[in-house]
């Protein structure tokens, strides 16, 4: 096991340390002290056996790649949840994007009419101004007036424009929206944030889908600004939001709701809808847990959405009742605790 050399230098120094492999053996860690009497020497040897310390520091090994590639699948969950739930939504803003861009451009093709009726108009002003007797040509121009219908375009044109600026709007506001669900929360610092402008401008997104079937109730109480990633919460908002409008089959309310007191602020997602059955209570916020048909759950959103909250020091509560509806309240600290000052020195 240990060489001549060895041992010359375990009794030359009194003291050796060393790994040693014996065969078709696990390893052993060995310790030799050696001393020297005035008639005698001698030797005790420490012999520990290592290979369950290998093991374990394998085992350990094994455990920090598996935690690392938790953390980057929940990393890729999160942002394809995310995709799944914009590209569920693709459909609607798109119609919601057409709808105004198509006034807007047939507001213009009627604009363009109008200004050539009107050039047409000051041209005939122009010419009758400098010919040499402009009273003579005034009833021409009267009637040019009426031809081009001149008094209904003034009264239509302020309308035009305005319905036109109005549609750039929305689709800047929706544009500004979308922008918000397409970064992944990686890398940002919590921020104080406005908590019901981001369940407003969620809300804006799934309106589209929406606005058929439900009535909206809006009980806010102000809020202070919250800290936190408001990406994230937008996405909380974002499955909360459509998880209540899934659960109303034909018609029915949502109301949403806010209030705080002086560490917490909570905002709460009330529905009409079919309610939880009690014994799938305890399931809702585990991964992949759905009672929708294939294509239209993912059994993600509250479990991604938990994560979120939690990663806040907030939480989720849940009250239901099938048949009457469900509230899903999330409570977030306005300030994030921070991490323990050190200890003073002494
Ligand atoms: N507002 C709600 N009303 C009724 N059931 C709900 C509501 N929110 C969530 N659920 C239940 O929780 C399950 C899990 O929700 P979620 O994690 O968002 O996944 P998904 O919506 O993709 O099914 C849903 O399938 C549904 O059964
Ligand atoms: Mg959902």
């Amino acid at each position: 096991m240990m060489s001549d050399e060895d041992w010359a230098e375990s009794l030359r120094r009194g003291h050796w340390q060393g790994a040693v492999r014996p065969q078709s053996a696990s390893p052993l860690s060995l310790e030799i002290h050696c001393g020297h009497a005035p008639n005698s020497a001698h030797c005790f040897m420490v012999v520990l056996d290592i290979s369950e310390r290998g093991e374990r520091q394998r085992q350990y090994e094994e455990l920090q790649r598996t935690v690392d590639r938790l953390a980057s699948t929940q990393e890729q969950l999160l942002q394809s949840e995310k995709m799944a739930s914009i590209g569920q939504l693709a459909a609607g803003v798109a119609h919601e994007i057409n709808n105004p861009i198509g006034y807007v451009g047939s507001n213009l093709g009627t604009l363009q009419d109008y200004s050539t009726a009107l050039l047409a108009l000051v041209q005939k002003y122009h010419e009758a101004m400098f010919s040499e007797d402009p009273g003579a040509r005034r009833d021409e121009l009267l009637q040019a007036r009426q031809r081009l219908d001149i008094d209904y375009i003034v009264g239509d044109l302020p309308n035009l424009l305005k319905e036109s600026r109005e549609g750039i709007e929305r689709v800047t506001k929706i544009v500004q929206d979308l922008k918000d669900f397409s970064r992944v929360g990686r890398d940002q610092k919590m921020q104080p944030a406005d908590l019901l402008q981001g369940l407003d401008s969620t809300l804006n997104i799934v309106w589209n889908d929406l606005k058929y079937k439900i009535r909206l109730e809006k009980h806010y109480g102000s809020l202070p600004p919250v800290e936190c990633l408001a990406s994230e919460i937008n996405q909380v908002f974002l499955n909360l939001l459509l998880n209540a409008g899934q659960a109303i089959e034909q018609r029915g309310t949502i109301e949403l709701a806010s209030g705080c007191d002086d560490q917490e602020a909570w905002i709460s997602i009330t529905d009409s809808g079919c309610g939880i059955p009690p014994e799938a209570l305890p399931h809702l916020f585990d991964p992949f847990f759905t009672t929708k048909p294939i294509g239209r759950g993912t059994g993600l959103g509250l479990a991604i959405s938990y994560g979120i909250i939690a990663k806040h020091h907030g939480r989720i509560d849940v009250s239901s009742r099938v048949g009457q509806g469900s509230t899903f309240r999330v409570v977030l600290p306005i300030r994030q605790p921070r991490a323990e000052p050190p200890a003073p020195t002494v």
